[in-house]
C-alpha cells in the first residue's frame, strides 16, 4: 500500500497503541529494551503483546501468541516500537516469527542499532518481500529507549540525578539538617524510582551525613518493585564505617565502592564484609564518574540515580553525565548563606557554560512538587 497521509494518520495512531504497551515494561526488562506490538487486520486491532521480562518472550511473540488462532496473523500489519531482533538470543528471533506467521506489512518506530540486530531484522522482512516502514513516532520511542540507547551507544547507564529541595534551593539547613524536605508521598515516589533502577549512587559526605539504606520500600505490595538496586559509594579519603547501615547490609543488597588512587588498608576490609570495591585509578572527580559509569555499564546497568551530595553531582554534571533530573521541591524557605545548594563543586562563572536541561513534566504529590527534566 502506497503511504499516504491517511496511511500515515493510522500508522501513527497504532505505533501510538504499540509504545504505550512497551512503556509496561519498564523496571523489569532492562538491559533489554522496552518493546510493544500491535497486530492490525482491516483497520482494527486483532492481537497486541509486550515485552514483561528479561528474558521472557519478545512483544511480536506475545502479539502471535494471544491470537486465537495463528492463521489469524495472515496477512495483517504488525506495528512494532523497536526494529524486530534477528538472532536468537534467550528466545528465537522474532523476524522468523513474523515471515512464519504470514504478516504482510510490518512498520517499526525505529531500528535497533544493538550489534546483532542493527538493520538485520529489517533487512530479513524485506528479503521475505514483506513491505516494512520505518521512522512511524521515531522521536517519541527514542525517548522511551533513551536508557537503553545510551548503553548500547556509548557503553554507560542512562543517569538521572534526584535531589529535594526547598523552594529557595536548599538541600539541607544551615545547621547541617535535611530530614524532611518532602512530605511522605514525594518520598515514597522516590521509593519506586529506587525500585526501578540498576544502582543508586551517592559521596562520602552523604554517608557520614545521614548513614542511609538506599533501598527501595514502596508503601503497598513488594512484589510491583522490579528490582534491587545496587548502591554504589564514591570515596576517596574517607570509607564507610564498618557499623555503618550500608556496609551493614552488603551481604544482602550489593554495595559497591567506587575509589580513587590511594591505596587504603580499609578497603581490603570491607572485602571481607561483601563489599565490592572498583578502582578508579583516579582521585580527578568528573574522570572517576565517567571510569565508575564505563565499568556499570560492563557489568550491565542501564539506569543509574544519584542522590546527592552536592560534590558528588557537581562530579556527574562536570562529566556531562546527567541525562534526567528528578527534582522535588518541597513547601519550606530555609534561608542561610551556609545552607548548601543541591549542586556544589566550582560552579561556573559564565551563564553561557550553564548545563542546560529541559522541563519534560510536572507533577504534586500533596504539598510538594516534582520537575523532571532531560538533558537538552
Ligand atoms: N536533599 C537532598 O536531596 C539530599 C540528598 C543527598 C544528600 N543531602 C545532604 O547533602 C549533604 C552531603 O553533601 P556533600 O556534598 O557534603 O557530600 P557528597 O557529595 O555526598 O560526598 C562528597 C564526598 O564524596 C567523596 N568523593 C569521592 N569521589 C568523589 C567524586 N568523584 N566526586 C565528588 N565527591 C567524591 C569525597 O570525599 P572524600 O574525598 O573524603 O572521600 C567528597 O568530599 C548532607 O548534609 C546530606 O544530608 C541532601
Amino acid at each position: 500500500m502506497p503511504s499516504s497521509p491517511e496511511t500515515e494518520n493510522v500508522d501513527e495512531r497504532f505505533m501510538c497503541m504499540a509504545l504505550e504497551l512497551a512503556r509496561r515494561g519498564e523496571g523489569w526488562v532492562e538491559p533489554n529494551p522496552m518493546v510493544g506490538c500491535v497486530l492490525v487486520r482491516d483497520g482494527a486491532p486483532i492481537a497486541e503483546g509486550y515485552h514483561r521480562r528479561f528474558g521472557g518472550p519478545h512483544a511480536e511473540i506475545e502479539a502471535l501468541g494471544s491470537l486465537s488462532s495463528p492463521a489469524d496473523a495472515r496477512g495483517s500489519t504488525a506495528y512494532v516500537s523497536l526494529e524486530p531482533c534477528c538472532h536468537t538470543g534467550k528466545t528465537p528471533p522474532c523476524s522468523r516469527a513474523l515471515i512464519d506467521a504470514g504478516i504482510a506489512r510490518v512498520v517499526v518506530a525505529m531500528s535497533d542499532p544493538f550489534p546483532t540486530v542493527d538493520g538485520g531484522g529489517l533487512r530479513e522482512l524485506r528479503d521475505a518481500g514483506i513491505e516494512t516502514i520505518v521512522g512511524v513516532c521515531r522521536n517519541e520511542a527514542e525517548q522511551l529507549n533513551a536508557p537503553y540507547l545510551k548503553r548500547v551507544r556509548t557503553g554507560r547507564p542512562w543517569v538521572i540525578a534526584k535531589w529535594a529541595m526547598t523552594i529557595d534551593g536548599r538541600i539541607a539547613t544551615a545547621g547541617g539538617e535535611s530530614q524532611w524536605i518532602t512530605g511522605e508521598s514525594a518520598r515514597n515516589q522516590v521509593h519506586v524510582l529506587r525500585g526501578r533502577v540498576d544502582a543508586i549512587a551517592i559521596g562520602m559526605g552523604t554517608v557520614e551525613a545521614d548513614d542511609p539504606m538506599l533501598t527501595a520500600r514502596v508503601a503497598g505490595n513488594p512484589s510491583e518493585i522490579p528490582r534491587i538496586a545496587t548502591r554504589v559509594v564514591f570515596c576517596r579519603e574517607r570509607f564507610p564505617a564498618l557499623d555503618s547501615r550500608l556496609v551493614q547490609s552488603a551481604r544482602e543488597v550489593p554495595l559497591i565502592l567506587v575509589r580513587g588512587s590511594a591505596e587504603n588498608s580499609a578497603t581490603k576490609k570491607l572485602e571481607t564484609l561483601g563489599v565490592i570495591v572498583i578502582d578508579s585509578g583516579t582521585d580527578d572527580p568528573p574522570v572517576m564518574v565517567d571510569r565508575a559509569l564505563e565499568e556499570l555499564g560492563r557489568r550491565g546497568m542501564t539506569n543509574v540515580m544519584v542522590e546527592g551530595g552536592g560534590e558528588l553531582l557537581a562530579s556527574f554534571f562536570a562529566a556531562d553525565q546527567i541525562d534526567q533530573c528528578h527534582v522535588f521541591i518541597g513547601p519550606q524557605v530555609f534561608g542561610g548563606r551556609n545552607a548548601p545548594a543541591p549542586v556544589a563543586g566550582d560552579g561556573i562563572t559564565r551563564i553561557t557554560d550553564a548545563w542546560r536541561l529541559k522541563p519534560v513534566s510536572v507533577d504534586r504529590f500533596d504539598d510538594d512538587v516534582r520537575i523532571v527534566y532531560r538533558k537538552a
